[in-house]
Parts: C-alpha cells; sequence; structure tokens
C-alpha cells in the first residue's frame, strides 16, 4: 500500500498489521488485525507525526520515500512513547540524524529509558506552538489516555487532530477513511477499544473532551495513530467517547459464568429467559470459552452484570476469578449486578463473586441464587425471578 493523501501536502504514511491477532502483550484480542499510523506533513519543515512498531520501520521508510527523501525531515512529534508507534525511531533516527523530536517531560523520560538513548527531545507544553512553514501545530498534554506521556497534536490550518491512540481502533483494512469502510464494523473495534484500553481512565478522558471542547477547536478531521481517520463525521466517534466516558449505559445486561458440568450453565440460561420475557438485551458468556476482550465491549454499555460460578474448593473457578480481576481494574460505574452459581455440597463462589462485585464498585441488585448439584424446576424458577428483578432496576 502506498502513502495516502488525508490533505494537500498532509500523507498517511504508516502500515497495515493484517496478521496482529493480540495486542498488550496477549491481554486484548485483535481479531481484525490492527495498523500503526504515522503522518507526514511535507511543508517547509517537513514534519513527521508518530511512527510504527518497530516490524514495521521498513514499510514507513517506503512511504515517506513515496513522498520525499527521509533525511528531509526535520521535526519528529511523539505524542506517546509505547513501542508500537516509537519503535521504529532508532531506525528512521539513522536516516535523518538531525531531525528534532517533541514530546512531553514524560515522553523525553521515556524514550531516554527504552531506548537507551541521550536523544534531543524538546519538551513541549499544553499551548506550545511549533511552525512548520505554512501551518502550525499546537501541543495538548493528554496524560493518562492513556499513559503519562501521552499528548495530542493539532493542526489548525487543516483542522486536523492528530490524537495518537485516542479514538483509534485495532482494525486492519484498505480503506483509510470512515466514508470508506463499513461502520458498523468500525464502532465495534472503536467501542472495544474503549472498553479494554480506556475505560479505567473514563474520569480523564471526559474531563479531556470538555478542555478541548472549551478551546473550540474546530475540527474537520481526527487522524488516530490507530485504524480509520474520521473525515467524514468526526464528532461521531467524540460523541461517543463522551457517553462511553460518563458510563452511560442501555437496557442491557451481560451475564459470565464458568461451569464443571453444566448446572451453572443451565442457571444462567433461565436468568437470560427472566431478562428477555422483560425486554432487557442479554448477552450470555462461558467465560473459559469466551474471548475476554468482546465480553469487556459488550458490558461497556450494559447496566448489569451477572455472574456465576460453580463452587471448587471451597470458591469460584479460575476463569471467572481471573475475569473478575479483569473485570475490577475497568472501574466500571453506575452497574448493579448479581451472583449465581451451583454446588455440590458446601458452596462458597457465589459469596466470593458477590465479595468482588463490590470490591469493584458494583452494586448488588439482587440477592444471589444458588443450587446444589443439578437445579431443579423450582431453583431455575428462582433464576428466572432473578433476571425478572434485575429487568426492573434497568431503566
Ligand atoms: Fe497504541 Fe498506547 O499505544
Amino acid at each position: 500500500m502506498d502513502a495516502v493523501e488525508l490533505k494537500k501536502g498532509i500523507y498517511w504514511a504508516g502500515a497495515v498489521d493484517w496478521n496482529a491477532r493480540t495486542f498488550h502483550g496477549h491481554t486484548y484480542s485483535t481479531a481484525r488485525g490492527t495498523t500503526y499510523n504515522s503522518y507526514l506533513i511535507n511543508d517547509d519543515k517537513a514534519t513527521l507525526i508518530d511512527g510504527v512498531y518497530a516490524p514495521f520501520t521498513g514499510e514507513l521508510i517506503r512511504k515517506i520515500r513515496d513522498v520525499m527523501p527521509p533525511e528531509k525531515i526535520e521535526n519528529i512529534i511523539v505524542n506517546h512513547i509505547e513501542p508500537d508507534h516509537s519503535g521504529a525511531l532508532p531506525e528512521l533516527l539513522k536516516l535523518c540524524p538531525n531531525a528534532k523530536l517533541y514530546g512531553t517531560a514524560k515522553c523525553k523520560e521515556g524514550l531516554q529509558k527504552q531506548y537507551y538513548g541521550n536523544w534531543d527531545v524538546r519538551v513541549v507544553k499544553t499551548g506550545d506552538k511549533l511552525s512548520i512553514g505554512r501551518r502550525t501545530l499546537s501541543f495538548i498534554e493528554a496524560p493518562m489516555i492513556h499513559w503519562p506521556d501521552s499528548m495530542f497534536t493539532y493542526c489548525a490550518e487543516e483542522e486536523i487532530l492528530f490524537p495518537n491512540d485516542a479514538f483509534g481502533q485495532h482494525y486492519a483494512s484498505s480503506e483509510r477513511f470512515d466514508d470508506e469502510t463499513d461502520l458498523c464494523a468500525l464502532m465495534e473495534e472503536a467501542s472495544k477499544y474503549y472498553a479494554n484500553i480506556l475505560w479505567p481512565l473514563s474520569g480523564i478522558i471526559a474531563r479531556k473532551i470538555e478542555e478541548i471542547q472549551k478551546m473550540g477547536l474546530p475540527i474537520k478531521m481526527i487522524a488516530p495513530s490507530h485504524g480509520i481517520i474520521w473525515r467524514g463525521d468526526p464528532m461521531k466517534i467524540v460523541n461517543a467517547y463522551a457517553s462511553w466516558a460518563k458510563n452511560e449505559t442501555k437496557r442491557k445486561a451481560v451475564i459470565a459464568y464458568e461451569t464443571m458440568w453444566g448446572s451453572t450453565e443451565m442457571m444462567a440460561r433461565a436468568i437470560a429467559d427472566g431478562l428477555t420475557e422483560a425486554g432487557v438485551c442479554v448477552k450470555l458468556f462461558d467465560i473459559a470459552l469466551s474471548d475476554r476482550t468482546e465480553v469487556a465491549n459488550q458490558m461497556l454499555d450494559a447496566k448489569a452484570f451477572v455472574i456465576g460460578s460453580s463452587t471448587h474448593d471451597n470458591g469460584m473457578l479460575p476463569s471467572i476469578a481471573s475475569f473478575l480481576e479483569l473485570l475490577k481494574g475497568f472501574k466500571p460505574k453506575n452497574r448493579i449486578a448479581a451472583a449465581f452459581g451451583s454446588c455440590g455440597w458446601a458452596g462458597g463462589a457465589v459469596a466470593e463473586i458477590e465479595g468482588m462485585l463490590k470490591e469493584g464498585g458494583m452494586e448488588i441488585a439482587s440477592p444471589p441464587v444458588s443450587a446444589k448439584f443439578v437445579p431443579d424446576a423450582s431453583e431455575l424458577e428462582r433464576c428466572r425471578g432473578l433476571g425478572t428483578e434485575l429487568a426492573k432496576k434497568i431503566a
């Protein structure tokens, strides 16, 4: 794929990683692959905004050469130091050794530690500007969206925001723009990205969106560092972020459980029946068999979480236990929850689940339901009743 011109003189020079199947180690499953977006501005002082993951350095350099010799690059803006964006820098800097790097103070500190290099990084803060010729770039610090070094870059003449990871998606595609691609798939990947990477940072994100709105920057295009560029309707993703950041939910419940011999699964299905009959959208997952990245995505706009496990060694099963640890880390707000599960004799899983849900800040909206061995008709009716009860509490 060649460099793609976004606006006259501004090019996408990134790489499409069609075969990426996991990200952040193996914590995030990327079924649709990903992209690493780098942007080259051909102005009096040629400027590159962000780079790519090291294995794709050759692709970045080839795309830069489509537009100009790499040695012409005078400025490199490092919005974020994570290796998926900074990995190409050591090789790239060999081709343009006089290029000046720009980033936040945390960026400077992190680059030196990550690459053992005493690179000349010019530290910039919110409000600082860099004239590159016909255009001026302004910087907006964005700490913890999603690392301490994170920064956005804005080009006023073109009305383009380069927000690095924010508004991105792990989405490999031959299309580069929102008005060219499958919008349903795009929004699904955008919400998956938010749920799995940004959800715990929602308070910071809500404040940053307000801060940028107050700046009154006209934005015609949002060019993130992963996935599709928003030009058809850039406010669509900003509004979605504003909603996710406020933890807004739908009339929806996610039932996640782990089962040994199928009894807890029978209970899960009966709870789903109660919720469904009352008109609640239900997503049901056996967590031991499910893609956790997708489960988190489904939880992002669900009001109720219903968590179940068989009892094993007086507690819950290991897959659901580790999933609950993950869920606590997302710091969901304004959610209701309930626990359920089967046991052979002493039990213990249901109390453990309730404890973790409370620790994670979720409101226990209904007493738990337990069943011994295989649930009988009356126990299944109690499960269905739990679904009905929760449905009444889902606005
Ligand atoms: Fe895409 Fe935080 O790196």
